[in-house]
């Protein structure tokens, strides 16, 4: 699928294929509400639709992000509500049938940019911020028998993941994992990673995971 590339709206991939592929195998139930949480230029969101989703929500905070999704979606003749919005501000009394996220979750140091391109990846010291806030807000966001998809690396640890939403009542797990090269934001920050402990002295790899996480209770 090409999606047209927007400047300063993160462009789609290797986590962005591995979440498509893990909705695609999840698999997704034609006619069900899907939110891609954190949607950059639409790529995910679109699949779902494609896919058979009955309504698909797509939040970005970013208006280039916002601007691009609408325009993919348009050119690609799919129905997706964009809506520009912080994820967490938005997500609150809502419920869906599949969530799926790509956050920022690259550590950086200091706290995560609230403007320009490195807003798309840049995750805090540990790259949780969001990632933590997302988790907190995930079963909230779960209609029963719902379930979401996280995508992010391993350098910001899935057993953390697996256990906020297992402490917020979801049924969690890694469901995918595939080992990628750095891409050039990773390689750039290879050494401030090494002296935080975050990698490896001379790793060059990251494993990119998915954890799903399913709501079980009413
Ligand atoms: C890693 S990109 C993912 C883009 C796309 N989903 C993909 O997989 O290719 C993360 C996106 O999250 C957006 N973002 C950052 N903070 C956000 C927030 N608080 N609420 C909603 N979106 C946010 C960024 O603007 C960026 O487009």
């Amino acid at each position: 699928m090409i999606i047209l590339p927007v400047p300063g709206v993160y462009r789609p991939q290797a986590d962005t294929r591995l979440l498509v592929q893990a909705l695609l195998d999840a698999p997704l139930r034609p006619g069900e509400r899907v939110l891609d949480a954190f949607t950059g230029s639409g790529a995910v969101a679109i699949r779902a639709a494609a896919a058979g989703a009955g309504h698909v929500t797509a939040v970005d905070i970013s208006r280039r992000a916002a601007v691009s999704a609408r325009l993919n979606a348009y050119l690609h003749r799919r129905r997706v509500q964009v809506v520009r919005r912080d994820i967490t501000e938005f997500a609150r009394g809502k419920r869906f049938d599949v969530v799926v996220a790509n956050p920022p979750y690259v550590p950086s140091p200091g706290a995560p940019p609230t403007t320009g391109p490195e807003r798309a990846w840049d995750g805090g010291p540990d790259g949780r911020v969001l990632l933590d806030r997302f988790c907190r807000a995930l079963p909230d966001l779960l209609d029963h028998q719902g379930y979401g998809l996280i995508v992010h690396s391993e350098v910001c640890g899935s057993e953390s993941t697996v256990r906020m939403l297992r402490e917020g009542g979801l049924k969690a797990a890694v469901v995918v994992r595939q080992r990628i090269a750095f891409g050039p934001v990773m390689n750039a920050r290879a050494r401030w990673l090494e002296s935080a402990g975050l990698v490896e002295p001379g790793q060059q790899h990251e494993e990119v995971v998915v954890i799903r996480a399913d709501r079980t209770r009413p």
